[in-house]
């Protein structure tokens, strides 16, 4: 009774200024920096064209979307009609035939708009209707996700929210990505996550209209996947000891500690996640990484290895089994690696690979091929029995016989061969598919010398680093502030664009513990990285932007999809002054925050000092404790940094 009051009234206030006055092309950022907690228009990623008029759809409480019958349509009227009742309270049905009644109708063109391909979208907000236009059954998905994100954020709910107006802006929007490679990798070897927790991965990354999730299936700390006829990868390789703390320094396991943490999935449980994936337009990536990060499957099948011995090898729990003191390759303290010069090597992948082939849809498999380790090779007779053989002169040369050979398995099962950009150093056939991690330089070669590229550099898209200062994340060996990560160009002009197919952002998981420090560290890089994948780079806007990912923030709380704050952590910075005087500087990653401190051990709030210019610590000072605002509101988290943290930092420039 109360809402249809409410609706009664907002009716007869929209009908004083009747009409859709085109006003102009709006940036879609019009949440307006002035002021981010009036909500606006706020999609991301940032459409190709938006222009806004007067007025506003308001939701019925009798809903009539029109979609064509279409299986491949299925899931995206399901998506609509869940986000459009359950938090809103209306009755929302779906029909197939075309007819007055329907709110929002979803039109595949008869005629294909050749702008849109197959992923773009036409979104039409009018007082009366709501219509999505797009070529493909892609493009009306992503059409929908777009139509969502301009309801009020309480529209994420998971269940019903009243004293809400359930409207969306007046609005025609224009969209098609940039690239059609939009990727996340997901390492659920290093930790294991259920398929439910990637399924809820899922969800989230097709929200910012994602079409790639890379998994990451074996690696030293698990082997995540049902092969038939190799029994013992699942039994022995996917379980290990269960420890926390600071992953990689973990004292080794005993003998007798259970090793019963892990899992894996099986293969009707890969059919499902792929099912799933698909019905959202995701292609799924399988990665089996060889042939270095193999201690899973050696442990399960000694005799894979160079140097085989019965008991010798344990699914790694977070020990040390690497030395990375004199850089990459590392030398490796247990042999990870399989052999290339053993003949069952081959007839193992064979296996592995015709089942995954089958499995998996997309027409690409990821082999891995990063941070092989030599030192057991070089000391290896069969290698170097090898080496003479095949004439190969250095270990590039022996890691790059290995790569062709698999290289040709995975093309005999019609697959086309893609493996991390160490594999160039092995003089590769363009026909080899690379993924730049090592920064932007090894894809801008490869893609000179066509062979097709993902750009996934560690310096942009690596979202296991730290967002913010180490004394308030989880402690990774280096960091990616967001900011950063939204510079991410994946086609920079010094590379041949015709063989870039995309980007991709990489979340490896040795300190990813669980499926919400998950989303903590996906999100909002994610956000960045798939408008880099997807908006006009000359709409990129950084301000624009952060004032989007803040509405984001709010319908992320209310989706209940962790993230992190962090871009919201002062930077600090040190120097010394002539006389050796601790200098501390303090900065933010975004604009519009003040910043407060105190160096008395008490907790800093807006009616403490200011920071305005350097800071020198009181002589016996031990502790600066800052903390962000925005007007008289709190964002960011009480930080804590001991004066001989920053004392360190000082000495160590
Ligand atoms: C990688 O990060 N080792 C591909």
């Amino acid at each position: 009774m109360q809402k249809t009051l409410i609706l009664f009234i907002f009716v007869l206030l929209s009908l004083q200024s009747p009409g859709q006055t085109a006003l102009s092309e709006t940036s879609a950022a019009d949440p307006g920096t002035s002021n981010p907690n009036a909500p606006g228009i706020a999609i991301i990623p940032e459409p190709v064209s938006v222009s806004k008029s007067e007025g506003h759809y308001i939701l019925p409480e009798n809903l009539v979307i029109q979609a064509p019958a279409l299986p491949e349509l299925k899931q995206t009227t399901a998506f609509l009609q869940e986000r459009l009742s359950i938090p809103t309270g209306s009755f929302v049905s779906v029909v197939n035939s075309p007819g007055p009644a329907a709110g929002i109708k979803l039109v595949l063109n008869d005629k294909p708009n050749h702008t849109l391909g197959n992923e773009g979208y036409q979104l039409s907000v009018t007082p009366n209707t709501i219509t999505i236009k797009a070529n493909k059954p892609a493009g009306l998905f992503y059409g929908a996700q777009s139509l969502i994100q301009l309801f009020p954020k309480e529209i994420e709910s998971k269940e019903e929210v009243t004293g809400v107006e359930w409207t969306a802006p007046c609005i025609e929007v224009t969209d098609y990505p940039r690239l059609g490679w939009r990727g996340l990798m997901f390492d659920v070897a290093r930790h294991f996550f259920t398929k439910a927790e990637v399924k809820q991965y899922i969800d989230a990354m097709v929200r910012y209209k994602y079409n790639i999730l890379h998994l990451h299936l074996a690696d030293d700390e698990g082997w995540r996947i049902e092969i038939k006829g190799l029994p013992k990868l699942t039994e022995i390789g996917a379980w290990r000891v269960d420890k926390v703390g600071e992953f990689g320094f973990f004292s080794p396991p005993g003998p007798d500690e259970p090793r019963n943490y892990g899992g894996f999935y099986t293969q009707d449980d890969i059919r499902e996640i792929v099912q799933y994936a698909a019905e959202r337009f995701v292609n799924v990536l399988p990665e089996i990484d060889v042939p270095g990060h193999s201690l899973a499957a050696i442990v399960s099948y000694p005799e894979l290895s160079c140097t085989p011995g019965a008991d010798k090898y344990r699914v790694r729990s977070g020990e040390q089994i690497m030395d990375w003191s004199r850089g990459a390759p590392p030398i490796a303290l247990i042999d990870n690696t399989l052999c290339p010069a053993n003949e069952k090597v081959y007839s193992f992948l064979d296996t592995v690979i015709t089942q995954v082939a089958q499995l998996f849809p997309f027409e690409y498999i990821h082999m891995g091929g990063d941070e092989a380790p030599i030192n057991f090779w070089q000391k290896s007779d069969a290698i170097k029995a090898l080496m003479q053989k095949e004439n190969l002169k250095n270990m590039h040369q022996v890691q790059g016989y290995f790569e062709k050979r698999i290289q040709k398995i995975v093309e005999s099962k019609g697959k086309k061969f893609m493996a991390w950009d160490e594999v160039l150093e092995g003089d590769m056939p363009s026909s080899a598919a690379v993924m730049s991690w090592r920064g932007m330089k090894y894809g801008i070669e490869a893609s000179k010398k066509k062979h097709e590229v993902v750009m996934s550099p560690t310096d942009y898209a690596y979202l296991d680093y730290m967002q913010a200062d180490v004394i308030t994340e989880p402690k990774v060996y280096a960091s990616l502030r967001l900011s950063k990560s939204y510079q991410f160009d994946p086609v920079p002009p010094s590379a041949d664009a015709r063989y870039v197919k995309g980007g991709q952002a990489n979340l490896w998981t040795e300190q990813v513990y669980n499926i919400r420090q998950a989303e903590y560290m996906t999100w909002p890089r994610g956000m960045a990285i798939a408008e880099s994948v997807w908006s006009p780079a000359e709409k990129k806007n950084w301000n624009n932007f952060f004032a989007r990912v803040e509405q984001h923030f709010k319908r992320l709380d209310i989706a209940e999809t962790k993230y992190a704050p962090s871009v919201y952590d002062p930077i600090f910075a040190v120097s010394r002054s002539a006389d050796k005087q601790l200098i501390i500087e303090l900065s933010t990653e975004v604009e519009g925050l003040d910043i407060y401190y105190s160096f008395d051990n008490s907790f800093p709030d807006r009616f403490y000092p200011k920071y305005t210019e350097k800071l020198t610590p009181p002589k016996d000072a031990t502790t600066l404790k800052v903390i962000t605002y925005r007007g008289k509101t709190p964002v960011g988290r009480m930080m804590v940094m001991p004066i001989e943290e920053l004392n360190k930092r000082s000495w160590k420039r």
